[in-house]
Order: C-alpha cells, then sequence, then structure tokens
C-alpha cells in the first residue's frame, strides 16, 4: 500500500459550499495565481493581551477599531476585504474545495487535526492585514479570556452601544453582558448562580485541558489524511470539541436554534469579529498545552508538512505549511502572561 499523504485542499477548483440548511454559497477567495511558498521569521514579538483589559475608547481600542472599519470598507473583490476574509473560513469549512487526489472528497478545516494550525495562520494573516492597514507592525488582536472569570463574558469592546465595527447584531440576545458564559453550553439556558457558572467553567478547562488530553491525538484531533472520507470526519480534538463549539453556538445561537448565523454556525462565523478573539483564545491554549502542561506536537510528516494557502497582507497568495507555524514567536507573537486560574481546579 502507497504511503498516504497529508490531507490537502485542491486549490485548482473552488466551488460553492454548502449551508446547514443545504442551500449553497459562493465563498470562493479570488482565483490565486502566482501563489508563493512563505515561512515566517518575525524579529520582534508582540504580545496579544486579554480582550476584558481593553477600554473601549483607549488608544489601542481605536486602532482595532480602525483596522476593522478598513478591512470592512476595502473593495468586495479586495482578498483582504473583511468579507473575504470571513469567507476564506467558509470556503475551507463547508466544502469550497475538494481533497487533493480524492476529487469526491471535500476538504475540511474542522474535526481533526488540522484545526489547531489551520486557524492558527487564519488568524495569523488577519491579524497581519490589520497591522498592513494602520500601518502599524507591533498591532496585535486580543485574546477573549474566556477561560479565567474576568473574561467569561462578551468583551466589552464587542459590545459597544456606540456603532462600532467590532459589533455584530446577529448574537443571541439573552448573552449579552453581563451574562456570564457557560463553556459547554448545548441550547439550553438553565438558570445558573454567575458564581457556580464561573466555577462550572473553570472545571470544564481542567477536565479538557488536563484529565482528557493526555496526547496529541487527545488535543489536537486525530489524522486526518489524503483519501480519508470527510463524511465520516469524526476526530475533532477536546479543546475544539469543548469550549470552543459551545463558545460558538453559546454567542451565536438562539435557544430555539431558530437560524443560526455568524458565530452559530461554520459558513458565516468569521462575519463576526469576535470570532478572531474567541480563535486566538483557543490558539493561546495550545501554546498552555505546550508550555505548561508537558504537552507536545505531532511529529507525524503529514501533519507537519500539510499546507494552507491564504492572501498576504500585500493581497498576495502564499502557501504555508503547518511546521512553519508550531513556534508562535518566529510568528512574532506571543500571548499576555496572564493567570490561568483552572490550572489546579481538579473537578
Ligand atoms: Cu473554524 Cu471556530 O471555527
Amino acid at each position: 500500500m502507497a504511503l498516504a499523504d497529508p490531507a490537502l485542499p485542491d486549490f485548482k477548483d473552488c466551488i460553492d459550499a454548502t449551508e446547514p440548511n443545504m442551500t449553497l454559497i459562493n465563498c470562493c477567495p479570488p482565483a490565486a495565481s502566482g501563489i508563493k511558498d512563505y515561512v515566517p521569521s518575525a524579529t520582534t514579538v508582540n504580545t496579544r493581551m486579554p480582550a476584558q483589559s481593553v477600554e473601549v475608547g483607549s488608544d489601542y481600542y481605536n486602532k482595532y477599531t480602525d483596522a476593522i472599519e478598513k478591512m470592512k470598507n476595502l473593495s468586495p473583490s479586495d482578498p483582504r476585504n473583511f468579507r473575504q476574509q470571513a469567507n476564506v473560513h467558509c470556503a475551507y469549512c463547508d466544502g469550497g474545495y475538494t481533497l487533493k487526489g480524492s476529487p469526491k472528497l471535500l476538504y475540511e478545516i474542522h474535526n481533526s487535526w488540522l484545526f489547531f494550525p489551520w486557524h492558527r495562520w487564519y488568524v495569523y494573516f488577519f491579524e497581519k492585514i490589520c497591522q498592513n492597514l494602520i500601518d502599524d507592525d507591533t498591532f496585535t488582536l486580543p485574546f477573549w479570556n474566556w477561560d479565567a472569570p474576568q473574561g467569561m463574558q462578551i468583551p466589552s469592546i464587542y459590545n459597544s452601544s456606540v456603532i462600532s465595527p467590532l459589533y455584530d447584531c446577529f448574537r443571541n440576545p439573552d448573552h449579552l453582558p453581563p451574562t456570564v458564559i457557560n463553556l459547554d453550553w448545548s441550547y439550553d439556558d438553565v438558570p445558573v448562580d454567575p458564581k457556580l457558572q464561573i466555577k462550572y467553567n473553570l472545571s470544564t478547562m481542567y477536565t479538557q485541558m488536563i484529565t482528557q488530553s493526555k496526547t496529541p491525538n487527545d488535543f489536537f484531533g486525530k489524522a486526518y489524511r489524503a483519501g480519508d472520507d470527510i463524511t465520516t470526519l469524526d476526530g475533532a480534538g477536546q479543546i475544539e470539541q469543548t469550549p470552543h463549539n459551545h463558545v460558538h453556538i453559546w454567542t451565536g445561537t438562539a435557544v430555539d436554534q431558530s437560524n443560526p448565523i455568524d458565530m452559530g454556525t461554520f459558513y458565516s462565523a468569521a462575519r463576526d469579529p469576535i470570532f478572531f478573539a474567541h480563535h486566538a483564545s483557543v490558539d493561546r491554549m495550545w501554546t498552555i498545552w505546550l508550555n505548561n502542561l508537558g504537552g507536545s506536537n505531532y511529529t507525524d510528516k503529514d501533519w507537519l508538512n500539510a499546507y494552507f494557502i491564504f492572501y498576504n497582507e500585500e493581497a498576495k497568495p502564499v502557501r504555508v505549511r503547518i511546521k512553519d507555524c508550531l513556534d508562535t514567536t518566529k510568528l512574532g507573537y506571543k500571548y499576555e502572561d496572564v493567570p490561568i486560574p483552572w490550572l489546579d481546579e481538579s473537578a
């Protein structure tokens, strides 16, 4: 039997992606030509900070909103345009590409070991585009610190009552601040004392990051290679399942599950600017798992060599590989060293 290959998207054709209600949606990026390989080699390291520490109206807030506003105002055909960026997520996760070598199978970056590295690269380029638009290469995106009590609600910068480019009207109206998030939410608003909810959340974090994440397979998710059938792809890692998925639906879906849109469903999730803070937080869990919990990356060549294509800050298409995103300092960022309250929260 031939050796397996990495699971790679076939970029020759992008096809309409399929929404959950089976309607087709065109979220293909502009056709790319002249794709270049890209390996980052940052010389300075910027710090991503927790979103709850950002004040509406602060200098940082003004830069952030300026960047997102500029991104929203780019021409709709510019691959850096905010909607185009959201479409990148849609194309990669709702069947916009087929799996190279298996043209009947749709490509998917959830539910497998592609989840963490793909989203790391995706947030990386989004951040680069922000830097470029405001001409400040020290700018970083904030992370939604939902694993600590102070961060367990929608951060106020995303909920600003003045018209803000960080605001999204398609969020669950029952989950706006000061409602405490339920990191394990499943379409059910059970009234719980907020203090108790915080305790449940910390114990959810402990369970997912420590008790259940012993191996790369547990943490990152299962292998996904060329030839694997996506219809049976069920290899999500512990953090992808909980809290990642639950934070999405808690933010973007009504209790009756009517009309899930924006954060509540894949094709539109990245239309809500909070998506990128959520995914910075998911990404931070990867660094914590390696640095604080003794975890280790996969060493499988199919994982290391799998590649993705993104448009960079100059609107040029680049091909990047998983093996080149393993060290965030080479990507030019790290996370602020905030307390990790669940580390000793045995359930
Ligand atoms: Cu690609 Cu949070 O999902």
